[in-house]
């Protein structure tokens, strides 16, 4: 009846009632809301198997699993205990190491490595003050904004990029050179090493050092920032300009906004050398590569877990932590958004909703079931 094999529906009943019996000693996370149990229909066997936990919690004063005891745990972990300890995140971060460890010019490669697991930001004189797993894909509520979410970020990017540069392969003929692809998306977002995660607030947030973003002509307002922080790197080490302009195409499109009024790729990098106190690298427009384009398009194009399944994502997940009793936008509701999307990521979400036939309560159901027994996506810490 309901699509899994549960049991008989007075199981179900049973689940709902233990539901509504846990208000009565819950203090900081009171389920008040009234079920109604038709828009409990698609939920699913996850939805039962919390159901039927709470029923024994409901039977019991201090259950030893109860879900306020697993949310006080997550409200207690650090964004690096976080993202080692999500399958998703981990697996993200391993196979982005092993796209580094194909790249076949020694230099580029060697120079990839250290950024990623000795990372420094020399022209501001800054040591990293979280791991690369850890770190995430964005400012508070914009994408991959999780522990771990850079690493997502840029696993999306290198496989979609190099997926299109095979096809370019086989309808063209073309060999493009992939390790410039590879490298500049992987550098693409490094200073995002050094958005924090704020343990007081449950909010990302920049480094009071940053470089203030600024600019809306040649792009969003990506004069400045995260982009600033990577290109005056590379220009004080003395990088290839090839890779420098591979990486700095996600964020100016050096086809059609080498140069606007000021702001585009060649005064982003002016603005860096500045910083570096170094000559400024200067992109040709007859001497524009291909690998670019790439990364232009991969990262400055979006994608659908980028904004549309992100946006979605919060929206529901502040939904359900305030089911859960817990004040929209506090500590404790941005902590759980951290939690779950380390552990299933955005696009996951959208899809549960988008197969429910765009019902919300399925994907309430599917957080809770995550919240309850995080185990199936979860690998021990190394
Ligand atoms: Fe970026
Ligand atoms: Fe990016």
């Amino acid at each position: 009846m309901f699509g899994c094999e549960v049991g008989p529906m007075s199981i179900f009943s049973q689940a709902l009632a233990g539901l509504a019996r846990l208000s009565s000693f819950q203090h900081r996370f009171v389920f008040v809301k009234k079920l109604n149990a038709n828009r409990l229909v698609r939920p699913l066997c996850a939805a039962i198997a919390l159901g039927a936990s709470l029923v024994s919690a409901g039977a019991q004063t201090a259950p030893p699993a109860s879900l306020q005891q697993r949310l006080q745990a997550i409200f207690d972990m650090s964004a690096e205990d976080m993202a080692a300890t999500s399958a998703f995140t981990k697996r993200a971060y391993e196979a982005q190491l092993a796209h580094i460890y194909r790249i076949q010019n020694k230099q580029i490669r060697d120079i990839v490595l250290e950024f990623v697991l000795n990372p420094k930001a020399t022209a501001f004189e800054q040591a990293a003050t979280q791991s690369w797993l850890a770190s995430p894909g964005s400012g508070w509520r914009s994408h991959h904004s999780y522990p771990g979410g850079l690493s997502v970020h840029n696993l999306e990017w290198v496989e979609v990029a190099l997926g299109w540069s095979d096809t370019w392969e086989k309808v063209y003929g073309v060999k493009l050179d992939r390790d410039l692809i590879v490298a500049g998306l992987i550098l693409h977002d490094w200073g995002k090493l050094w958005f924090l995660f704020d343990d007081g607030s449950g909010k990302i947030r920049e480094p009071d050092w940053y470089p203030k973003a600024w600019g809306t002509k040649a792009n969003w307002k990506w004069m400045g920032g995260h982009g600033a922080v990577l290109y005056a790197e590379l220009i004080a080490r003395g990088i290839p300009t090839d890779l420098l302009f591979s990486a700095a195409s996600a964020h100016f499109d050096p086809y059609w906004a080498l140069e606007k009024d000021g702001e585009g790729m060649n005064p982003a990098l002016r603005e860096a050398a500045e910083i570096a106190k170094k000559p400024a690298p200067v992109v040709k427009p007859e001497e524009r590569m291909a690998e670019w384009w790439l990364v232009t398009f991969t990262d400055e194009a979006w994608s659908f877990s980028t904004m549309v399944a992100a946006r979605f994502a919060f929206e529901l997940l502040e939904e359900t932590a305030k089911d859960l009793g817990l004040k929209p936008d506090s500590r404790e509701a941005n902590k759980l958004a951290w939690f779950v999307l380390s552990r299933v990521g955005d696009f996951k979400i959208y899809e549960v909703y988008q197969k429910a036939g765009f019902h919300r309560e399925a994907v309430k159901q599917f957080v809770r079931s995550v919240l309850d027994d995080p185990a199936p996506y979860e690998v021990p810490k190394r």
